[in-house]
Order: C-alpha cells, then structure tokens, then sequence
C-alpha cells in the first residue's frame, strides 16, 4: 500500500481514503470503508471508473494499445508461442518449461472426451438451435455429469475442473458445430494438437481422413491466443460474480458464454464482416464513412472503437498480418479483405475518427479470417468462448484463490416509490 490518500469532503466533513497502487496503471482510491464511514455510495454503471478486483493476469493500456498477460505483450505472444503455453502461463503465472509444457499438454488432451451420455443431451435441442444456445445448455450441464471436480473448496478439484474445461471446450464447441449442420459428431484425437484436434472435430467427417493443414492450424492457434484473455470485461466479470457465491466452476463458465453471446460483447465480428460484405467494393467506402459520421443516421463502423483502447487494438495487428497468410495459404481472393484494408486506411486518415481516437478492434478483421476458414457467422462467438474459456478458467481460480474475496453485491440509486400502505382492489382508481 502507498502512503498517498485521497480526500472527500461530505456534509461538511472530510474523510481520507487509502490510494492503492499497482504494477502498472492509474492508483485506485479504496472506498470500501466509505459507506461505514460516510453512508454514502459511490454510483457508476457500467463499471467505467471501479477496480472490482486485484487480479495479476492481463494488463491493458487503452491509451497506448498495450496487452500484456503475466507480463508478456499479446505480440511477442502470438507470434512465438502456442495456446497451450499461453494457457499455461495464464494459469500459472510464469512461462513453462518444456517439461512443464509436456506435461500440461498431456493432461489436457486426456481430458478431451465427453461423457457419452451428453451426445444425447445435445439430441435434445432443436436441430436449428444457435450453437451459442447449445454451448450454454451442454456447459451448464457439465456440473451434472462431472460431480468429482464440483468442490470449490479443494484446490485439487479445482485443478481438475480447470482442466476439464480448457480441454472439452473445443469438443463441445465442435459437436455444437456437427449438431447444426447434421453430421455425426466426431471423437477427439489425441494425437493432434489442441488447435488441430479442434479443426479436425468440427471439419472432418468418419467417412474420410482429415488432414489438418499446417497453415491453417497455426493460424486458429493465434486466433485462440489472441481471445485468451481481457482483463475484466463483462463476460469474465460475469464470471467472477456468479464464482463469488461459491457457484461450482461449469456453471460459472456457462454464466460467461450467455454473457459473451451478446452483440455488444462477442458478436461484433458476424456484424463487422457483414459491413464488409454490405459495402462490397471499394468505391462504396466513402459513402459508409459519411454515414459513420452522421449523427442522424446510426450506422457505425462495425470492427472500430473500443471502450478501453483509445489506440490500435494490438490484437487488430495480428489479426491483419494473420487474414493475409490464411489467404495466400487457402489461396482465397475475398474482395472483402481489400475492401477491410481500404476501409481501414481511410478511416485513420478522417479527422471524425482520429479525433475520436476510433481504430479497428480485434474484431475488424476476425471475421474475414473465420469465414474463409470455413466457419458460419454462428461459430463466430463459440470460437470465442472456446478461446476465452482459460481466462474465465484463470480469473476463477484467482479469486477463490484471493483471500479478500466476498460475495459480489453491488447497491443502487433507488428512484422508485417511497412507502406507501397497499391499496384493496375495490379502493384502486
Ligand atoms: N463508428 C462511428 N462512430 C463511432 C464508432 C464507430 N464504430 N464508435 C464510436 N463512435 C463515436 C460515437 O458516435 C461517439 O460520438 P459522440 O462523442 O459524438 O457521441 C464517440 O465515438 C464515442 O462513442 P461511445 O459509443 O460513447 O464509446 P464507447 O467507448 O462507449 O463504445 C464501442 C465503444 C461500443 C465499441 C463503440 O466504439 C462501437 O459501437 N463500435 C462498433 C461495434 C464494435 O466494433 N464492437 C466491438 C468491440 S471489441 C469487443 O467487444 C471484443
């Protein structure tokens, strides 16, 4: 804790609160004595302005598009590491050994299958279910079917739960998948790696061998990588408030993919490739530029802006170096790219947006890569949440882990009727 502190002066009387300091980022001013103290709340919806936790995971500077977990820049990360040693980095702080990474490799892949029963339990949803339905319904579930990892109290539990999650993810996500389109599920391979195991399970089918394609592998493995983790954005705050009654990890998973599934938060890439695909040529930019400015018109442009980054989201970087390879290696020409790249650069140089400081987010150029994979806009969001799964996994983790944690319950502004007696029914106007 610092020496610092700040003052509030209320009905006359000042009060001094601690001022906490981090690693990195702005202080934050500790106000949990302020209502002992003061009978007083704070009020901030949406969370814009309070710290709802200490958390040693990821890192985001939103001035200067900064993205570190554990320390590590999302950059350095995507281009040199792997999903799984992310993974493991983020649940376990430091870098692996190759030994450690072995290892934890190894344990995830034996964790891959899915209890058989739950084939049957996806055979209850409708055929033309939304996957992100699907995934709600087949995560929730997985407290049903997996009673020995349930005890939040036992870290060894706890462990295997974590693990459990990261590695039937992709499972759930492509029986999901293979529900949809009406084709059998297929069973994990143990053999390949998390990303390819995932490829192979949601594009091949029994009837054929799948190769998975090199280029292509390493190119989800990234997209993963760069989905890992946000810091606290709603879904893995969403996360942390349903584990803070002592809720078992499955369910609290499956409380953050129904959060994740809104347009607000993880379905902005289907809404940005179908601006993509809305303009259609290049010569059709300037028009949807002016409408993104008109403020009578509410047209924005989807893939652009950011609550938190206020610069070039790092992950849009990435993102665009990776469209390219998955392009040249697919040897796909979508006019879309051209159109995204365009789009891009003539809305950096437009005074409306570099005053608003609006540049692309991880978003922009996402969906361009997912489809010419292969993926319907309806995978979109489920391969986010498969991504996300092992920050919601970690951030969990640190908070039972935190011996500070309370139960979380936020207080409000109450405007409603003060107290009134009830009225019968022959006495009401
Ligand atoms: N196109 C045009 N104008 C925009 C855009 C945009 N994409 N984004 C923001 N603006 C303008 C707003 O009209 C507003 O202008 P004003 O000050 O004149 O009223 C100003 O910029 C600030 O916008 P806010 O909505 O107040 O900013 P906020 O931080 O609340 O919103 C958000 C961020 C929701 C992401 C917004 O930029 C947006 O709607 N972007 C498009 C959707 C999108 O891409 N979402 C994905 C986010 S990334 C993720 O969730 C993984």
């Amino acid at each position: 804790m610092s020496n610092k502190s700040a003052k509030l002066e209320v009905a006359d009387k000042n009060f001094d609160f601690p001022v906490l300091e981090g690693t990195l980022g702005p202080d934050v001013i500790d106000i949990r004595k302020l209502y002992g103290q003061t009978g007083r709340f704070t009020y901030d919806p949406g969370f814009t302005s309070t710290a709802a936790c200490e958390s040693a995971l990821t890192y985001i500077d939103g001035e200067e598009g900064v993205l570190l977990h554990r320390g590590y820049p999302i950059g350095q990360l995507a281009e040199k590491s792997s999903f799984m040693e992310v993974s493991y980095l983020l649940l376990n702080g430091e870098l692996p050994s190759k030994t450690e990474l072995d290892d934890f490799t190894y344990t995830i892949s034996r964790h891959t299958m899915l209890h058989e029963q739950l084939a049957t339990f996806y055979r209850g949803f409708r055929r033309d279910a939304h996957p992100m339905a699907v995934m709600c319904g087949v995560v929730g579930a997985l407290s049903a079917f997996y009673h020995d990892s349930t005890d939040i109290t036992d870290p060894e539990q706890r462990k295997i739960a974590s693990h459990r999650l990261i590695a039937k993810m992709p499972t759930i996500a492509a029986m999901a998948y293979k529900y949809t389109v009406g084709q059998p599920f297929m069973y994990p391979d143990n053999n390949l790696s998390y990303t390819g195991n995932f490829l192979k399970m949601t594009f091949g089918v029994p009837a054929e061998q799948y190769e998975v394609h090199p280029a292509i592998e390493k190119a989800m493995d990234r997209i993963f990588i760069l989905h890992a983790d946000h810091e606290q954005n709603a879904s893995t705050s969403t996360v942390r408030l349903a584990g803070s009654s002592g809720a078992n990890p499955f369910a609290c998973i499956a409380a953050g993919i129904a959060c994740l599934w809104g347009p607000a938060h993880g379905g902005a890439n289907e809404a940005a490739l179908n601006m993509l695909r809305e303009i259609g040529t290049p010569d059709q930019i300037p028009h949807y530029i002016e409408r993104a400015k008109d403020k009578n018109d509410p047209f924005r442009l989807m893939g652009f802006g950011h609550r938190v980054y206020k610069n070039y989201d790092p992950r849009a970087t990435v993102m665009q170096e990776t469209v390219r390879e998955v392009f040249d290696a697919l040897k796909v020409n979508d006019p879309v790219f051209e159109v995204a790249l365009q789009l891009e650069e003539m809305a950096l140089n437009d005074p409306y947006f570099i005053e608003k400081k609006l540049f692309p987010n991880v978003d922009f150029y996402s969906g361009v890569i997912l489809s010419a994979i292969g993926f319907p806009t309806t995978m979109f969001t489920v391969l986010f949440a498969l991504a996300r799964t092992v920050g919601w996994v970690a951030q969990w983790n640190e908070m039972i882990s935190d011996p500070e944690q309370k139960i979380g319950r936020p207080r409000q502004l109450y405007t409603g009727p003060t107290e009134r007696n009830y009225v019968p029914m022959a006495d009401r106007k």
